[in-house]
């Protein structure tokens, strides 16, 4: 089982354990961590939703294979069901960062309410590196959290960035040392036990109410552009270099 989950002293805990390939997500993962979460929320004895990966990666993204083989096809798929339902999961979510967090590993922690991250850690959005496009909203809350310049770094070019970087720019609460990061977000998940559930819900739905309709329009917008160039020569290109362990050649499209 590549998802693992636990409830215990109020945190629901949802441990991505794929190690062999790099944590990456397949479309059956999600719809685990969809369930996960939609369990999370109905369980009266979970006051918060921890999410981690394995020590040294959170997760390497979207399975590339899967992206090949399985494109999704709609906002019915299983990683629309996963982000819908984090989206819209009225517990607080703590995100401990472990190691790596690549793709939809960074994308996910903007709809996180905390963010923990390993001093080991390295956050990277390369989706334009691959044929793709900024998904799950990125391309709006990116630039609004660090600023347009910054941005085009992150998502244009790529380029990874340190758990200090994702602290300085407001994608994180704080870098701990790789051994202390789950720990502490757990910690941190289990403060909520001492908190009424009743304020902190309607909290979190007021925090997040009037960007909800804005975001979930700019998902919309960037789902069907993400749909179509899964599809495209260019992705197709990336793909097959990853695969390959070469450099991909993008030379030939205009
Ligand atoms: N999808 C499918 N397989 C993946 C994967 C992914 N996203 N990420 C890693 N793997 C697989 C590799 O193909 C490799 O499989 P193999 O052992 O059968 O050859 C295995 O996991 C180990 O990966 P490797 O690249 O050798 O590990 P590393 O420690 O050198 O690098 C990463 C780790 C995360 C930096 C690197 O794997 C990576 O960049 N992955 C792709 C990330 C990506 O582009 N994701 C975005 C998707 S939108």
């Amino acid at each position: 089982m590549s998802i693992k989950t636990a409830t215990l002293n109020g945190v629901a805990t949802i441990e991505i354990a794929r190690p062999e390939k790099k944590n990456a997500l397949t479309q059956a993962m999600y719809q685990a961590m969809a369930d996960a979460i939609h369990a999370a929320q109905s369980d009266g004895a979970v006051r918060a939703v921890l999410l981690t990966g394995q020590p040294g990666i959170f997760t390497s993204g979207n399975d590339i294979e899967d992206f090949m083989q399985r494109p999704p096809q709609s906002e019915e798929s299983a990683v629309f069901q996963f982000m819908k339902a984090l989206l819209g999961c009225d517990k607080p979510v703590v995100a401990a960062v472990t190691g790596a967090a690549v793709g939809i590993g960074t994308t996910l922690l903007l709809h996180c309410d905390f963010v923990y991250v390993s001093d080991e850690a390295r956050l990277a959005m390369p989706f334009v590196g691959l044929g793709l496009v900024p998904e799950f909203a990125s391309s709006l809350l990116v630039p609004e959290l660090m600023g347009a310049r910054r941005a085009a770094e992150k998502l244009l070019l790529g380029d990874p960035f340190t758990p200090e970087q994702a602290v300085e720019c407001g994608i994180a609460n704080a870098v701990l040392p790789a051994g202390e990061v789950v720990n502490h977000a757990r910690r941190i998940a289990e403060r909520f036990n001492t908190l009424p559930p009743g304020a902190v819900r309607d909290s979190k739905r007021l925090m997040h109410g009037p960007r909800r309709e804005r975001v979930l329009q700019v998902i919309s917008e960037e789902a069907q552009l993400f749909g179509q160039r899964l599809r495209s020569p260019e992705a197709m290109e990336a793909f097959q270099a990853f695969f390959q362990k070469r450099s991909p050649d993008f030379s030939k499209f205009v």
